[in-house]
């Protein structure tokens, strides 16, 4: 099979913005509790961080993470997670149906964000909680001093302010799971007043409105033109959220990159009708804050217990190279897709897993994720791509999906390409507009689609190097593994 793929210096998508490589850590079974957080444990720090998660998660170069959910902010009480431990209460948690004990807060996640090199993206609960509730939360976070609210935070231990930049409206508002669930017009209502209250207490914040939840969902995507309609002016982005998973049909599953990309647009037209239909000069970004291959397996529970073993699944390489697919997309429109969360980082549908008291290690997902925030900044190049069609579905899908970047301050170039065929792919690559292209690296993940990294076997899957294709002039020539996710590293 041949296909090829041309690249142009002139043709940019834009900036990548670094955020689009971001994560996601929820209070959900034990993302929080022997996830990150595990005092007791040999590697845990005085804090009670563990560093052994911490050095796999700073290996990632995260520059954002969402907190601290998810499901369960809608029925947050944040407040109850800062002071003294000892005196912060345990509470039902309804989205998990578990019991929070709130040991770790917002300002341990303050700490921990500084310890890993990240930054944090808090969302604030509209589901049970209310606008001023969340203004709070912005003053007790962003206000430097001498209010109610920033005093207490100084009183707590932190005199400078956490200085958030970025702010979820709620979560998933429109789903029927959600603790206080709203219409669409109930929420853009309630989102505009608290999007305006917060951003009297911080200017500088950055708001994200809660989109679809999925395109399965009866009110999509009426429900994005209607949030929109109500908070336009005063949001910065509009969240969309998207999961896969396998379902019998490998090339199907491996396509998903084409779905995300319909999925997106669909996002991006609501967002451009408002545009239109409010003669604004506003171009609405998108935050894609949870997307990733998810089976939704609860896992049997007692209902009620602290940090339970909920949604841990194994994933295999099928999972990793889909998850490939799902990046292409994500930096093929990231003049739009300004961020993204990877959900999650921690034990639930997580890239890193953790036992209690023991190790920790990184998951098939992991690599992909890993190459495209080391090697995806810079400009997002546009790619032309022939690629001969396969059949899976409904639907006929490029076999290759790819995407590419250049980043000219570290003179790099970086070609992702996933190969969904059973076959070999022999890729013409024709860049002629960087002459002195120089190739450094081919990363190949591939193998038995089913094989997983477990406690056992925590290496058993790891991408190796494959041998360089000569380059001249910009043209290479580069063998795509049958069912493959390559990284093609090139110095200029
Ligand atoms: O990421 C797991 C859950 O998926 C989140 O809590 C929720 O927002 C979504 O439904």
């Amino acid at each position: 099979m041949q296909a090829k793929l041309t690249l142009d210096k002139d043709f940019s998508i834009g900036k990548v913005d670094e955020r689009l490589y971001g994560s996601f850590i929820e209070h959900l079974g034990r993302a929080v509790y022997t996830g990150i957080f595990e005092p007791g444990h040999g590697t845990a720090d005085e804090q009670g961080f563990r560093r052994d998660v911490m050095d796999l998660i700073r290996k990632l170069q995260i520059p954002i993470i969402r907190y601290p959910g998810g499901n369960f902010v809608s029925g947050y009480r944040w407040t109850d997670g800062i002071g003294p431990k000892d005196k912060r209460p345990r509470r039902l948690d309804y989205a998990w149906t578990s019991l929070e004990t709130n040991q770790f807060g917002i300002d341990e996640f303050a700490d921990w964000c500084k310890k890993a090199g990240t930054h944090a993206m808090v969302a604030v609960n509209l589901g049970t909680g209310t606008p001023q509730q969340a203004a709070d939360l912005v003053e007790y976070c962003n206000f430097p001093g001498g209010t109610y609210w920033s005093d207490l935070r100084i009183a707590n231990g932190h005199k400078e302010p956490h200085n958030f930049r970025v702010w979820c409206l709620g979560n998933e508002m429109d789903g029927p799971w959600q603790t206080c669930a709203k219409t669409a017009d109930e929420y853009g209502h309630v989102a505009n007043e608290a999007a305006k209250m917060m951003k009297w207490v911080d200017p500088t914040i950055e708001l994200v409105a809660c989109g679809s939840s999925s395109a399965e969902i009866a009110t999509y995507p009426e429900w994005d033109r209607k949030v929109l309609e109500w908070t336009y002016d005063n949001v910065d982005f509009l969240s969309m959220h998207r999961y896969y998973g396998y379902k019998g049909d490998v090339t199907a599953y491996l396509a998903s990159y084409a779905d995300l990309d319909a999925f997106l647009s669909a996002g991006i037209a609501a967002a451009d009708y408002v545009k239109a239909y409010k003669r604004s000069k506003k171009v609405m970004k998108i935050s894609l804050d949870e997307w990733n291959a998810w089976y939704c397996d609860h896992g049997a529970q007692e209902p009620w217990t602290v940090a339970p073993a909920l949604e841990e699944q194994t994933y295999n390489v099928m999972d990793a190279l889909c998850v490939g697919g799902l990046l292409c997309t994500m930096i093929n429109r990231s003049d739009r897709v300004r961020m993204g969360c990877l959900a999650q980082l921690v034990n639930c549908l997580a890239i890193v897993m953790t036992e209690p008291g023991k190790s920790a290690y990184a998951q098939t997902t992991y690599y992909p994720f890993l190459h495209a925030s080391l090697y995806g900044r810079g400009e997002a190049l546009r790619p032309l791509l022939k690629a001969p069609k396969l059949a899976a579905g409904t639907g006929e899908f490029d076999a290759v999906a790819a995407a590419a970047t250049f980043d000219e301050e570290k003179g790099e170039m970086t070609v992702f390409a996933l190969n969904l065929a059973e076959e070999a792919v022999d890729l013409h690559l024709s860049a002629r507009s960087f002459a002195n292209l120089a190739p450094v690296e081919h990363i190949v993940l591939d193998g038995d689609l089913f094989a997983q990294n477990t406690f056992a076997e925590p290496e058993k899957v790891l991408p190796h190097s494959a041998p360089v294709a000569a380059c001249e002039k910009g043209e290479s020539d580069v063998k795509l593994p049958a069912r493959s996710w390559n990284v093609l590293r090139f110095s200029i």
